[in-house]
């Protein structure tokens, strides 16, 4: 299922309708591909502030094969002038007027950024300054940010990073997903990156090989994607999903070599079949998603107990009970585990006619907050990824208007795809994602909702 809108405004008619009627002409967005190079063009790195990463991220992006410039050579253009990435380390900042540097490296730079380029400012927390001066340089990283995002074209992203001192092993991974096509339709967030073990010598086309992962809600939509995404990415994948859905449950996991386990999430026993299956037929699991999830729409003051529970049952409490079973399943969980729990923009914003649905989703990004020091305290993470406007069946559902404003709201000026949500999941399961523990993900293209 694709963005018909994206696709049409794409086509030799459409640009020519759209051109003449001034609509927004949203680009076909830059998405990975196995064994592509992480970006098309060269990476111009600069600083602001004293700048105490510019020479890891220099190494990290030479390793990967990216040409780096550096701000004093930028403008002798090579490669059409044109740049695939602008990185920004505003480490360092000591007060509001460091950042005139960030405004003199990034204007000129940013007007070079070819389409479905990448703008990434790396900062220290706001929350760990000094002063009050030094706390406000580091958060207006974030009111920089989002408005870069904002100003974009092309399907262009920005994107920034919160790097404390010592976290900077943990770097490479983050690095890697925000200038590459696998963080398409992920823009204007802003994340904490932790000092954590990240193993060396990453897999960068095959980083789950010999893992095990459960996918719940696996026999279509974001959960099929996820499935295949990961299964792409080397994992061996049980596909879960209602005994209803059996058969496409199984044409999934079939077409990945993975193995379906019919399964209700919400029954009584659902964590401890999983437990077993996971234990008698792999003796383990690595990779958790825990993606189903449903709607039952209705203004608060009309909604019956039912339209209450059965969506907090699976959308909340679900992950609750079956994170707790493995947790508590003696060495069943791996070392180094990754949990991914889908929330969403509703649990960020909320939306009128889904009470229910927005507080179990915001209960999930509550839940993994909570969770992460114990995660962290295995070698494992736990993080939610909230989608916004994702084109899959659950969307067409919606009346024609509203999809179409719902899809349109954003910097990207288009919905999202499902394999958008599956490549942000399939990165924070990554072994070399574990500097990113306890946060949450939007894959909105900068919505405007809830930010
Ligand atoms: N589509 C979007 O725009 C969007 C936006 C934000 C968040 N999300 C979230 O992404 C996830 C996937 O959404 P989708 O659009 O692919 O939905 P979907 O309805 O297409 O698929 C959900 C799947 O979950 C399964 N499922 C439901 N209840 C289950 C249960 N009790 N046990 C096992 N499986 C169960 C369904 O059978 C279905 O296969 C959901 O958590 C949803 O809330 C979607």
């Amino acid at each position: 299922m694709a963005d018909w809108y994206t696709t049409f405004a794409n086509s030799g008619f459409g640009t020519t309708i759209t051109k003449q009627l001034g609509l927004p002409r949203p680009v076909e967005l830059r998405r990975y591909e196995p064994g592509e190079p992480l970006l098309p063009g060269a990476v111009v790195v600069g600083s602001a502030g004293a700048g105490r990463l510019r020479d890891t991220v220099t190494a990290v992006l030479r390793d990967a094969g990216v040409m780096v410039q550096s701000p004093v050579t930028a403008d002798g253009a090579t490669d059409g002038g044109k740049l695939g990435a602008v990185v920004l380390d505003a480490t360092g900042l000591t007060s509001p007027a460091d950042l005139t540097g960030a405004h003199d490296f990034l204007a000129p730079a940013i007007k070079r950024l070819r389409a479905s380029g990448r703008v990434l400012v790396l900062a220290d927390p706001p929350v760990e300054a000094a002063t009050p001066a030094q706390a406000a340089a580091r958060q207006a990283v974030d009111g920089l940010v989002r408005s870069i995002g904002k100003e974009l074209l092309n399907g262009s992203t920005a994107n920034a990073l919160f790097v404390p001192e010592g976290a900077e092993a943990s770097l490479t991974a983050p690095l890697h997903f925000f200038l590459s096509g696998r963080s398409a339709y992920v823009d204007g967030q802003l994340l904490t990156v932790s000092a954590a073990d990240v193993p060396a010598n990453a897999d960068d086309v095959t980083p789950l090989a010999g893992k095990v992962a459960v996918v719940t809600g696996a026999a279509r939509g974001i959960g099929a994607a996820i499935a295949r995404v990961l299964a792409r990415d080397g994992a061996h994948v049980v596909a879960v999903d209602v005994p209803a859905a059996g058969d496409a449950l199984a044409e999934v996991a079939n077409g990945i070599g993975g193995t379906a386990l019919q399964l209700d999430i919400t029954a009584a026993d659902a964590p401890q079949r999983l437990v077993e299956h996971l234990r008698e037929r792999h003796g383990g699991v690595d990779v958790v998603v825990h993606n189903a999830g449903i709607t039952r729409d209705k203004l608060l003051v009309n909604m019956d107990a039912t339209r209450w529970n059965t969506v907090m049952a699976v959308n909340l409490q679900a992950q609750l009970d079956i994170t707790q079973a493995l947790l508590d399943a003696d060495g069943l969980l791996r070392d180094g585990a990754r949990v991914v729990c889908v929330s969403s923009q509703s649990g960020i914003a909320g939306n009128r006619g889904q009470t229910n649905y927005a507080a179990s989703k915001a209960g999930v990004i509550g839940m993994v907050r909570a969770w992460a020091p114990e995660f962290a305290s295995r070698g494992a993470t736990i993080n939610a990824v909230a989608p916004g406007f994702i084109v899959t069946e659950m969307t067409a559902k919606m009346p024609f208007g509203t999809r179409e404003i719902g899809s349109r709201i954003n910097s990207l000026q288009q919905g999202g795809l499902p394999v958008d949500v599956a490549e942000t999941i399939a990165w924070l399961a990554q072994p070399a994602s574990a500097g990113v523990n306890g946060q949450t993900v939007r894959v909105c293209g900068q919505s405007m909702l809830g930010a």
